[in-house]
């Protein structure tokens, strides 16, 4: 019996291609960047599942182009690049890589905040621009952390990770979500629930980890850069469109907030313009999840996907729902 067909859209780690081997003919889009989307729809044609990114949207267009595709894995824990209804409509079913990247994740949230909060990048430049001419009391001052206020938006997996660090910096933890977490959570946490412009209006940081939908988007606006304290840093590694980046932009350069942490972007790969000349903004590309370990994880958990629903045709316990 032929094996079924699997199309890989991206450069993924040897481990991941280890668990698709043995199970499927594959088409392997071997390449660092994003496959083209008229190759991709080309591609998918006699496709039974495809391991996607988030760069790759899976819609209405892809489905139609994928007559026999039943699965469709992503290598990332966000879907918000895959049309679930459209997918449910003609029975493909998604599978994702949650809780393996959480702590990586978490770990670059407070990489971000401390870069930001402590001026590390513009200090490595000032060294390597020859600019350091000894100890100075007022050169490059940052911010406290310890003993801060941090505000979590979204207070899932990834948000309580970050919350968690917070203890070892002796922080006041606030959270907002569209649920309040159990009481068991917010306890060991140490994390109070409160309303989004409260959130805003109290915290010192800032930091975003909620899911992209409809309610999401643009959720950080010129309105919320109003509310918060001029002395405050936003940091995002969660999804670009939750910042209207040209708001943002508008609040650093006003001096409306004192600084960000960026690894997402609301058009991603390109930033709003001015942003780069913002230095009180850290950027990295989107590398939250970054490490070998965890990107090694993703990709053999992205292939479980596949071998659950079209080899060993069970629900694979990483389905989204
Ligand atoms: C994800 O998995 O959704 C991240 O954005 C990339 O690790």
């Amino acid at each position: 019996m032929s094996k079924p067909k699997v199309l890989v859209t991206r450069r993924v780690p040897q481990e991941c291609l280890d668990i698709l081997k043995p199970h499927f003919e594959l088409e392997h889009f071997n390449k660092g960047v994003a496959i083209p989307r008229k190759q991709l729809l080309k591609s998918v044609k006699d496709k039974d599942g495809v391991l996607c990114l988030l760069t790759d949207k899976i819609d209405d267009e892809l489905l139609a182009a994928a007559p026999k595709l039943k699965a469709v894995s992503t290598f990332s824990v966000g879907y918000d690049h895959i049309d679930l209804p459209a997918c449910k409509a003609r029975s493909v079913n998604v599978t994702n890589t949650p809780g393996v990247l959480t702590e990586s994740t978490a770990d670059f949230t407070w990489a971000l905040l401390m870069a930001a909060g402590r001026r590390i990048v513009e200090g490595d430049a000032y060294m390597r621009g020859g600019k350091y001419k000894g100890w100075d009391p007022l050169m490059l001052l940052g911010t406290d952390i310890a003993g801060k206020t941090l505000g979590v938006i979204g207070f899932g997996r990834i948000g309580q990770a970050v919350a968690k660090r917070a203890l070892g910096f002796s922080m006041r933890v606030l959270y907002y979500d569209t649920r309040r977490a159990p009481l068991e959570a917010e306890t060991t946490l140490n994390a109070k629930f409160v309303p989004l412009d409260e959130l805003l209006r109290e915290s010192d940081f800032v930091s975003v980890h909620t899911v992209l939908d409809e309610g999401t988007r643009h959720l950080l606006d010129d309105r919320a850069f109003g509310l918060m304290k001029k002395s405050a840093y936003l940091i995002n590694a969660a999804r670009g469109p939750i910042v209207d980046e040209k708001a943002l932009v508008r609040a650093l350069k006003a001096d409306k907030i004192r600084g960000a942490g960026l690894d997402v972007y609301e058009w991603e790969p390109k930033m709003a313009p001015g942003l780069a000349s913002c230095k009180n903004a850290v950027l990295a590309p989107h590398l939250a999840s970054a490490t070998l370990e965890t990107r090694i994880k993703m990709g053999q958990m992205a292939a479980s996907g596949l071998v659950d629903g079209l080899v060993k045709k069970v629900r694979s316990p990483f389905t989204v729902d």
